[in-house]
């Protein structure tokens, strides 16, 4: 087969990167995309971690399951019943679902981990993978922690795993151990000693602990993988899991020596990145492979003249095969709808009716504002004001007086649940400081900021800002009557873009507090009973070392 699957599973390991919560509707929206992008397989979450979690996957796979042509729609369960039970449950919609399962096989994790003994772990991965598959016809097995697994337990499991009905086996540097000659070694291993593996296909997921991810894949794959399992940015649990763009490069660019091709839609991937990045509120590092902000950018100045000499001399891709367009856009006053219909459609986007409409007006107002309309620039646009979080509170207005008096003081106006409206004035070190006190007297939803980063979307000075924040729930009181969910202290990313960066600030803060609200303070009940003026006063969770 001269054709590797690409199985993303930015939506289920990616989102165990610490910060990285979803909400049901990003995770959907992130679902549409993949789709677009021509993955083969999307990891849609672990539906029995929550109930959250398995509506979040079924949603995924009743809408982008069961398009034409639909992606593959998998769900993640240990070996246990009720774990393959709940999964089924959520991919049960999608035309092409599936069922991952695993259970570890290394002996430290069947010692410490597990305390199941090695013979325990082969029966428990027939009985649960025949399970799986009485109910699904696609069943993938992994063996959790692999490569630190003995591989002639390892060569069992796997057959056993095969006789059992396994479609798909799966073999996992869990903690990104291995070298890319020691795991290109292990998969030729497995072809040479489980008997059916010709039957199944074999897949790589690889973790970055040692930065070796994309490497390992690439043996992998080399060595006969026809699935890579990947995450868009490489987001994932500790230092994450292989990058999607980079596999997908790498086997484009180096055509010639892989002979080998993905269903990959290149030019997409630049847009996704940048939704991953905000929903996540994780940065793309700018020196990251394929799409990081420098990725295509040549500064020395013998790379310059090189490059308008002939492009070939310092770039092996073109930016427009991932998506990175130059064109400008000039709009203004004038310009049609149209047209800018047809330009996000040039980008891969297709809304409907109402958010064209919506984001139509947005553009208009950014056009008065901003000469030249980039492509950057829309795309910044969109992510402000379509892909957010459902609104508890939304920013009404907003004014600040700022400067060397040390008085920056913020007046913000919210609307809230239940149409009703707050104006909260607050000082602060800076304006934004003040802004998010004010933001937290109003809300009353204590948190901690983690991080704050603001860019402009483009050069010059009447660009866009776009700021990027995480803020992690803190663990205080609950107000009379809040029904808090306090089981895990979570972080979210929040993100916002205007031309004006103190307005960009709090909504991105606004954003981060709507999906902080959404998933600690559930029906937002500790909302209501804080604007009942049963609330306490809320400290300022800002640090010092807060944006200015
Ligand atoms: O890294 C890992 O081992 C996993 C498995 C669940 C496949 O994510
Ligand atoms: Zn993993």
């Amino acid at each position: 087969m001269d054709h590797v699957l690409i199985f993303d599973t930015t939506l289920r390991d990616g989102e165990q990167s610490p910060g990285a919560t979803m909400t049901s509707s990003e995770k959907l929206e992130l679902a549409r995309a993949l789709s677009r992008l021509s993955v083969d397989v999307i990891e849609a979450g672990f539906p029995a971690a929550s109930p959250d979690d398995l509506y979040a996957v079924r949603r995924i796979a009743e809408e982008v399951g069961l398009q034409d042509q639909p992606p593959i729609i998998c769900g993640l369960a240990r070996t246990h019943t009720a774990d393959i039970d709940a999964a089924w449950k959520a991919v049960e919609p999608a035309a092409r679902p599936r069922i991952h399962t695993f259970l570890a096989t290394s002996e430290i994790h069947m010692k410490h981990k597990l305390r199941m003994e090695p013979e325990e772990v082969i029966e428990r991965v027939i009985e649960m993978v025949r399970y799986a598959r009485s109910l699904c016809d696609d069943v993938e097995f992994s063996p959790e922690d692999a490569c630190r697994s003995d591989p002639e337990f390892l060569y069992i499991v796997l057959e056993e795993a095969i006789k059992a009905g396994a479609t798909t086996l799966n073999i996992p540097d869990t903690v990104g151990y291995t070298t890319p000659k020691e795991f290109g070694g292990l998969i030729t291993g497995i072809y040479e000693h489980v008997p059916g593996v010709e039957e199944v296909i074999l897949s790589v997921h690889c973790h970055d602990d040692l930065g070796l991810a994309t490497a390992n894949t690439l043996a992998g794959i080399q060595a006969g993988a026809r699935q890579a399992e990947v995450t868009i940015n490489g987001i994932g649990e500790r230092a994450g899991n292989t990058s999607l763009e980079e596999v997908v490069m790498a086997l484009h660019t180096r055509q010639p020596v892989y002979s080998l091709s993905t269903r990959i839609d290149t030019t997409q991937i630049s847009r996704i990145s940048k939704l991953v990045s905000n929903y996540t509120g994780i940065l793309v590092p700018p020196n990251k492979a394929i799409v990081g902000a420098n990725a295509f950018a040549h500064e020395a100045g013998i790379h310059q003249d090189g490059m308008l000499k002939n492009e070939l001399t310092y770039e092996i891709m073109r930016p427009e095969t991932v998506g990175l367009t130059q064109s400008k856009l000039v709009l203004g006053k004038h310009s049609g709808r149209h047209a800018f219909k047809v330009r996000l459609k040039e980008l891969g986007y297709e809304l409907e009716d109402d958010d064209l409409a919506r984001a139509f007006r947005r553009f208009k107002t950014l056009a008065d504002k901003k000469k030249v309309i980039t492509d950057a620039d829309l795309q910044a646009l969109l992510a402000d004001e379509l892909y957010q979080p459902p609104e508890v509170f939304a920013l009404e207005g907003l004014q600040v007086a700022c400067g060397t008096m040390d008085m920056a003081t913020a007046t913000v106006r919210l609307s809230g649940p239940e149409d009703t409206r707050h104006v909260q004035a607050a000082i602060g070190t800076g304006p934004v400081d003040a802004a998010y006190k004010a933001i937290d007297e109003i809300v009353g939803a204590p948190n901690i900021l983690l991080e704050f980063s603001v860019h402009a979307v483009t050069e010059g000075i009447d660009a866009q800002g776009e700021v990027t924040v995480r803020i992690q729930g803190e663990d205080a009181p609950a107000a009379p009557n809040a029904q808090r969910n306090t089981s895990q202290l979570r972080t979210y990313g929040g993100y916002g873009a205007d031309t004006d960066i103190i307005v960009a600030s709090v909504k991105a803060y606004l954003s981060a507090i709507n999906k902080l609200l959404a998933e600690e303070w559930p029906r937002g009940e500790g909302v209501v009973a804080a604007q009942a003026g049963a609330a306490r006063k809320v400290e300022s969770s800002v640090p010092a070392e807060a944006p200015k």
